[in-house]
């Protein structure tokens, strides 16, 4: 019995999606990765798990992890530096996740752009509290100067839970939609799982990602009897991480 219970949890990687999109792996500069072994060791981990591709994305929230394009780009550079990484063969680069609060605005306007992917696609959050005010004009304004902005899981903000019309309306303003893999699994609590599988049922994400901090997520994207009845679901939708980032 146990071992016929053994069987049926699926056999848990990422090789399908290649590239993870967003997460804090770089170290030492936001609440991530606390140092650069740690990096290492996450980056080892992941790609054990079938990532190729890390398009890592601190913070840029001036009140609590006020980075910026020098501090992004020490803290890769000591990554690339290092002879695991070189050897294990990944494709490490870097862009930002940007907190849209009134100080998002005047970033935008700084000499050399936002810290953006390939494509001009820029990474963005709200508070889990509370929408940003004028989310929409920031969105808006982000598409007039070019940029093709993603809104990072939108599973995850409390305001919009059972609303899921207010999400969908993203899409309509120009802003992809990105899952954290971990919300499938309940691992963010009951609701934002609930809404996950909506959106995913609903066809509204383009992209996913591990948001990936700390040893805790690691845990989960190793535990199988997490993803036991969800994982067929994030494997079988069809992502565009490829598509759009390569692998
Ligand atoms: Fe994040």
């Amino acid at each position: 019995m146990f071992s016929f219970f053994k069987k049926s949890l699926p056999d848990v990687r990422f090789d399908w999606l290649g590239t993870d999109i967003h997460s804090h792996l770089l170290p030492g500069i936001d609440d991530g990765s606390p140092d650069l072994e740690s990096s290492i060791s996450y980056i080892t981990s992941l790609h054990n798990l079938g990532f190729n591709k890390f398009i890592c994305t601190p913070h840029i929230f001036m009140d609590v992890h006020p980075n910026n394009r020098d501090t992004i780009t020490t803290a890769l550079n000591k990554v690339l530096a290092a002879d695991t990484i070189k050897k294990l063969g990944v494709n490490v680069s870097a862009a930002a996740e940007y907190m849209v609060d009134s100080d998002f605005g005047p970033l935008t306007k700084e000499e050399g752009g936002l810290m953006e992917m390939p494509g001009k696609y820029v990474l963005i959050e709200m508070s889990y509290l509370s929408e940003t005010p004028d989310i929409e004009n920031y969105v808006f304004e982000l598409n007039v100067q070019g940029y093709k902005p993603i809104l990072a899981h939108p599973e995850r903000y409390n305001f919009y839970h059972g609303k899921p019309e207010k999400i969908h309306r993203f899409k309509d303003m120009g802003c992809l939609l990105q899952l954290n893999l971990l919300s499938v699994t309940g691992y963010y609590g009951r609701e934002v799982k609930h809404t996950a599988l909506r959106l995913l049922k609903d066809g509204v994400y383009s992209l996913a990602g591990t948001d990936f901090h700390h040893d805790k997520h690691l845990k989960g994207f190793q535990d199988a009897r997490l993803w036991k009845d969800v994982y067929d679901q994030v494997k079988n939708y069809e992502f565009r991480n490829r598509e759009l980032f390569g692998v």
